[in-house]
């Protein structure tokens, strides 16, 4: 490789990724190709933290690949792959497992919310999903991490980690940064835009699906809980316009002094409208791109393929060095 700085970032394989996702990590994701080199994959191996059905899983993985190659990924530019193709993850997973903390798992704030939305499902994985986070990361020493705001909590441990190994065994992993986007780095629900937009709302509307056809996306944007005054203004307490004055940023490039003025003396229906009109309208090429490309069975295979190869030679390399360090016998 050359001596441009490293990005890795995963998605987790929900088939369609939401606004959130898009906005907030996969829409930066295509344009880095050209400054960095870029590592990006679907995690279907955090997936199974949480019960799927595995004929879903499996759809969904292949459908995940194929959306982020529509998001502008370019298998030719990047390394992107599946995670459980390469099989570093988790055998780094095991090592880092064993320098992370019972106490710092416990206090990862996604941790506790999924325990209490799967009471019945706390499995060890779920805990230890962030080790297994920081083994993608560490095993191909990323200096920068695009993520949305949600993951800095997890990139943080990772930080940690990487730290910690570097003290106990000497100088070795980097050090990752997060990078995350100044405008859309959380995109909110649009029916409680006080809570993170999430693919797993029960509220099928307060979600956007990239994949939603323009009636679908207006139409949620129409019904999105905005407050009792008219004023399309960005401003403490107007959760709601914020959250849909950020969207409208992100797809348009308008700052917010320019949206204020463009919908000054309008109402919120001609704003929601527009927004409506402005997701949908940036969503087309992607929602064609991917019909395109889902179609492709092979091409597709061809492309895992290739970056599963590519990725396990890169990670295998920091992995030998990592087993030496910590004083494992050479298999060979
Ligand atoms: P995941 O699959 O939940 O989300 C993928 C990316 O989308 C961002 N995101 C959002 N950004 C803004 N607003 C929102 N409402 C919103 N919802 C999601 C997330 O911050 C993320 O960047 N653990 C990770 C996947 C992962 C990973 C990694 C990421 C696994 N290994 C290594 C980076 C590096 C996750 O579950 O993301």
């Amino acid at each position: 490789m050359n001596d441009k700085k490293l990005i890795f970032s995963g998605i987790q394989p929900t088939g369609t990724f939401t606004l959130g996702n898009y906005i907030g990590a996969v829409r930066n994701w295509g344009p880095l190709q050209d400054e960095y080199n870029c590592i990006y994959c679907v995690v279907d191996m955090h997936a199974i933290t949480v019960r799927q059905d595995p004929a879903k899983l499996r759809q969904n993985t292949l459908n995940s690949y194929a959306l982020l190659m529509a998001c502008g990924i370019d298998p030719e530019k990047s390394i992107l792959f599946i995670q459980s193709h390469v099989k570093t993850h988790a055998e780094l997973n095991w090592i880092l497992c064993c320098n992370t903390q019972f106490g710092e798992l416990s206090r990862m704030t996604q941790f506790k919310d999924k325990s209490q939305k799967h009471p019945d499902d706390i499995n060890a994985g779920l805990f230890t999903y962030p080790s297994l986070m920081a083994a993608d990361i560490l095993a191909y020493n990323a200096d920068l991490v695009p993520v949305g705001v949600d993951q800095k909590q997890h990139l943080e441990l990772a930080r940690n980690v990487a730290q910690r190994f570097n003290q106990r065994y000497g100088d070795f992993f980097t050090v990752p940064e997060a990078y995350i986007p100044k405008v859309g780095a959380k995109v909110m629900s649009l029916q409680d835009p006080a809570k993170k937009m999430s693919k797993s709302d029960d509220n099928p509307n307060a979600v956007i699906l990239i994949l939603d056809d323009k009636d679908t996306i207006i139409r949620k944007f129409k019904r999105a809980v905005t407050d009792s005054e008219a004023e399309v203004v960005y401003r403490e307490g107007k959760d709601g316009i914020n959250n849909l004055m950020t969207i409208y940023s992100s797809v348009t490039g308008k700052d917010f002094a320019a949206i204020e003025s463009e919908f000054a003396g309008k109402g919120y229906g001609d704003f929601k409208l527009a927004v409506g009109e402005a997701v949908a309208d940036h969503l087309e090429p992607v929602r064609t791109e991917f019909a395109r490309i889902s179609q492709d069975k092979a091409f597709l295979k061809e492309c895992y393929t290739a970056g599963a190869e590519k990725a396990l030679k890169y990670s295998q390399r920091t992995l030998s060095k990592v087993y030496r360090k910590v004083g494992f016998v050479d298999a060979r």
